[in-house]
C-alpha cells in the first residue's frame, strides 16, 4: 500500500519534532497546548465559556501543519505547542496525571468538545443506527430523531461498537446509556486504557472492553459495525507527519469498519466538507492503487468507494465567518460499502 510505504518514523523531521515535543512536555506546557487546541470541559462542568471556544477556534486555525517535506521551516510557538498533541508521549503524560487525579479525587478528566457534544454524538448516532437497522436511509434535510422504543434497544444490541482513541472512555459510557451493549474502546496510551477501565468499573459499566492499540498499526482482527472517533484523527493530524499519518489512518480504519457499517467522526480540526473531501481522496487512492497493483478487484468494486458520506449533525451552534456559516465541531457519518 502506497501510504504504508511512506513510514515517517525515521525521518529527520520526525526526530527533530519529537525532540521539540519532549522538551516542551511539562505540566504547564501540556495544559497550554490542550487549552489552545481543543474545545474541552471538565466532566460535569458547564460549557458556557464562549471566549474559550473562540480562543480554541483561533488556535485551531493556526494548527495546520505543512507537509513533512516542508517542515524544516521555522514553526511559531503555537505550532510547536499544537504539535505536542500529535505525540504519544504527550498523551502518556496527560493520562498519568489523570490517573493520579482519579485515584486522589475521583475526577474522570476531560470531555473533549464538551458534554453537550458527547451526548449529541451518542443520541444522534443511536437514531442513525436504528434507522439503518430498519432499512431506512436517513434523509439529509433535518437532524434525525427517534424516540426510545423496546424495538430500538433490541436493534442496537446487534451493533458492535469500537471507539478509537477512547481516552477516558466516557463516550462509550454514553453509548451504553443509549442502549448499545457490545462496546470496545482502544487507545495507544496504556494510561488511557487503565483510566477508562477504572472509571467504567466505578460507574457500573464493567461490560465495556478496553484494549491498548495504535489505530495506525492496529492489531485488531475483528471488524465492527460502528466505529467512533472523537478527536483522535484531529490528534493524529497534529503530528508533524500528520498528512502521512492521516493516510495511514484511513487505510487502517477502512479495515476496522464492517461492510455496511458506519464510521462516525467528530472533529474540531476539520469541517464536514473537509472530512468528506478527505474520504473522497482516500476512495480515489484506493481505486488507483488497486489498478496499479492489477489486483482482482473488478470494475464494479472500483466504482464502489470504500466510504460514502451518509449524514452529519446539523444541530451544533453555528457562526458566520467571512460570509460563510460554520460550526466549531463537526460530526459526520460515513457508510462503509
Ligand atoms: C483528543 S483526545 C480524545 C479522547 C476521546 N476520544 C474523547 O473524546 O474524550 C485524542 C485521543 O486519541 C488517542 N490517540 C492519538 N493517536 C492515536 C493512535 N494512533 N492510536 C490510538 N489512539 C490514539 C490519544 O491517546 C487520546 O486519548
Amino acid at each position: 500500500m502506497a501510504a504504508i510505504r511512506l513510514q515517517p518514523e525515521d525521518s529527520e523531521v520526525s526526530q527533530q519534532a519529537r525532540a521539540v515535543a519532549a522538551d516542551l512536555i511539562s505540566d504547564d506546557d501540556r495544559s497550554v497546548a490542550a487549552d489552545s487546541w481543543s474545545i474541552k470541559s471538565e466532566y460535569g462542568s458547564t460549557l458556557d465559556d464562549d471566549q474559550r471556544h473562540a480562543d480554541a477556534a483561533e488556535a485551531l486555525s493556526n494548527a495546520n501543519f505543512p507537509a513533512a517535506s516542508d517542515s524544516s521551516s521555522d514553526k511559531d510557538e503555537t505550532d510547536a505547542e499544537a504539535s505536542m498533541l500529535g505525540f504519544q508521549s504527550y498523551w502518556d503524560a496527560a493520562y498519568a496525571d489523570d490517573l493520579t487525579n482519579f485515584r486522589e479525587h475521583g475526577h474522570a478528566g476531560e470531555v473533549w468538545f464538551g458534554v453537550d457534544v458527547m451526548e449529541t454524538v451518542a443520541s444522534w448516532t443511536k437514531s442513525l443506527c436504528i434507522d439503518i437497522s430498519q432499512g431506512c436511509i436517513p434523509n439529509d434535510i433535518d437532524d434525525i430523531k427517534s424516540e426510545p422504543t423496546e424495538l430500538g434497544d433490541k436493534l442496537l444490541s446487534s451493533w458492535s461498537v469500537l471507539d478509537i482513541g477512547t481516552g477516558n472512555g466516557l463516550l462509550l459510557q454514553e453509548f451504553a446509556k443509549q442502549g448499545f451493549s457490545d462496546l470496545t474502546g482502544t487507545d495507544y496510551s496504556e494510561g488511557a486504557i487503565n483510566l477508562a477501565q477504572r472509571i467504567a468499573n466505578r460507574d457500573g459499566f464493567s461490560n465495556i472492553k478496553f484494549l491498548v492499540d495504535d489505530v495506525l498499526e492496529t492489531k485488531l482482527e475483528k471488524q465492527f459495525q460502528l466505529v467512533l472517533d472523537k478527536g483522535t484523527l484531529d490528534a493524529i493530524g497534529l503530528h508533524p507527519d500528520g498528512p502521512v499519518k492521516r493516510m495511514m489512518y484511513w487505510d487502517s480504519v477502512s479495515k476496522l469498519v464492517a461492510s455496511g457499517g458506519l464510521l462516525v467522526i467528530t472533529s474540531c480540526n476539520s469541517t464536514k466538507d473537509e472530512l468528506v473531501q478527505e474520504v473522497e481522496s482516500f476512495n480515489q487512492r484506493k481505486i488507483v492503487t488497486a489498478q496499479e497493483l492489477d489486483t482482482a478487484m473488478d470494475q464494479e468494486s472500483c466504482r464502489d468507494p470504500s466510504f460514502g458520506y451518509l449524514s452529519h449533525v446539523r444541530s451544533y451552534p453555528t457562526f458566520m465567518f467571512g460570509g460563510s456559516v460554520g460550526s466549531r465541531v463537526a460530526t459526520v457519518a460515513f457508510l462503509r460499502n
